[in-house]
């Protein structure tokens, strides 16, 4: 049994448990883990901030979050995005306290310092008679996220000055990305606002049921077969390819029994696809005129989806993307993105954001469905029995679908290393591998001896 405490002893127990492909389920709900996770992942990896169409003008401006930490997020008079610590140098309260906007300047609702778009402090009340002429306001500054970068229209955010940059830790997702959010001429532009509600869950979990795991879909989105949305094959969200990218990352490529989607090109209209083949190589092109569904994640905490929706005639496509916010060990904050190609005509993006919102919207059916396993999952996982209980990614449960079974596909057009199914365990084990690699670093390291 592995005992509910971080010494040495704990990790070296864990660490053969891992090298088995078992997953001990205490981590999913411990305290103590919880903390290491925030500042070992979360202090050292690119989380998600905000898509560019969200900060179309200079002045525009979204306020999010890394974890715990506020981010104020602006486009100065430059064009540039800056990413700043939304908390003001003088007494520490939140500057902006709006979720959006446009502003010229940021101005404290406690004592009045206000600072620019490119965090400057210019302005302190009474400044003169308060602090005299000896205040030097360039070192009241606000604090800048040490690193911001985006790529294809996705701007990411890094607590760690010297992590990798973006592109790098993206690695082979850039290619699938430049797919979902590169087929169109001018990219994806975000709909409406983000939504976000609280959930009972772990973000491991969450993060898990999204990126690697189409197993799920058959049983607990089982309405969607009755109401004749889905197919009775009970395999059918399998059929495709499970693509496992560097630093935890991945992707399901789901088509159908046939290797094809139902439809080309995920039901958009005719008119767009000329336009699709122009922006992607052929390889990508055969991938998106033969998926169903795109869904997958980059590690920690962004999952995203594309799927089909609609019934034959009406059939529509779009982007969910969505970020969970651990804010504590059972609760995660769900931020949820609606994207559409700019280029698709009007009456299509608002037929897709309807679809959106009665699938994985906060009151979607699909939406209802996982919360209640994911709000399960943590309420079972506490117990003392749960100490010594494995969850299985090695080879004869579930969680060892594939292993040892299911051989690469070099066939496969894209990069990364692609397995001919989706019901298999291959992104699980990466993401789980990344927890542990990421979570013990440094951890246990003698002192050298002076
Ligand atoms: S806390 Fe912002 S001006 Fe005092
Ligand atoms: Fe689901």
């Amino acid at each position: 049994m592995i005992k509910k405490t971080l010494d040495e002893k704990a990790f070296q127990l864990l660490k053969e448990k891992m090298e088995q492909g078992l997953f001990p389920q205490w981590v999913l709900t411990d305290p103590d883990i919880y903390e290491l996770e925030i500042d070992k992942i979360f202090g050292h990896t690119w989380q998600f901030l905000a898509h560019e169409t969200e900060l179309k003008d200079s002045g525009s401006y979204v306020t999010r979050w890394m974890v715990n930490d506020p981010v104020l997020l602006v486009k100065n008079r430059k064009g540039e995005i800056k990413g700043y610590l939304n908390s003001c140098t003088h007494r520490g309260t939140q500057l902006c306290t709006a979720d959006h906007g446009n502003k010229k300047n940021f101005t404290c609702p406690y004592h009045g310092w206000s600072y620019n778009l490119d965090g400057e402090l210019i302005g302190i009340v009474a400044g003169n008679k308060v602090y005299g002429e000896e205040m030097d306001k360039s070192e009241w500054g606000l604090r800048e996220i040490p690193q911001v970068a985006s790529y294809q229209g996705m701007i990411f955010g890094c607590l760690d000055p010297v992590a990798m940059p973006l592109e790098e830790y993206l690695g082979d997702m850039k290619w699938y990305f430049d797919i979902l959010l590169g087929r169109s001429d001018g990219g994806m532009e975000v709909r409406g606002l983000p939504q976000r509600w609280v959930a009972k869950a772990n973000w491991k979990a969450t993060a898990e049921n999204f990126a690697a795991d189409p197993y799920h879909v058959q049983t607990t989105h089982r309405s969607t077969v009755e109401l004749g949305i889905s197919p009775e094959d009970p395999l059918y969200a399998g059929y495709g390819h499970q693509i496992v990218t560097e630093n935890g990352h991945g992707i399901n490529v789901i088509t159908s029994k046939t290797g094809k989607a139902r439809v080309p090109y995920q039901g958009t209209p005719e008119s767009m696809w000329p336009m699709f083949k122009k922006n992607l190589t052929p390889e990508q092109d055969e991938i998106l005129s033969g998926v169903t569904v795109f869904v997958g994640g980059v590690y920690p905490n962004l999952s995203f989806v594309s799927p089909i929706h609609g019934t034959e005639g009406h059939l529509h496509n779009y982007l969910n993307f969505r970020m969970w916010r651990p804010i504590g060990p059972e609760k995660v904050e769900v931020w949820c993105w609606f994207l559409i190609d700019k280029a698709a005509p009007e009456e299509y993006k608002e037929a897709a954001y309807r679809g959106y919102l009665g699938s994985f919207g906060p009151t979607g059916t699909l939406e209802q469905d996982d919360t209640e396993t994911w709000a399960r999952i943590v309420e079972v996982s506490k117990g003392l029995m749960m100490r010594d209980k494995e969850l299985n990614y090695n080879n004869v449960s579930n969680y060892l679908m594939g292993f040892d079974r299911v051989e690469p596909d070099q066939s496969f057009p894209g990069p990364g290393i692609a397995y001919p199914t989706t019901y298999l365990d291959a992104i699980s084990r990466s993401m789980h591998e990344n927890w542990f690699k990421l979570i013990s670093k440094d951890l246990f390291v003698k002192e050298a001896v002076k």
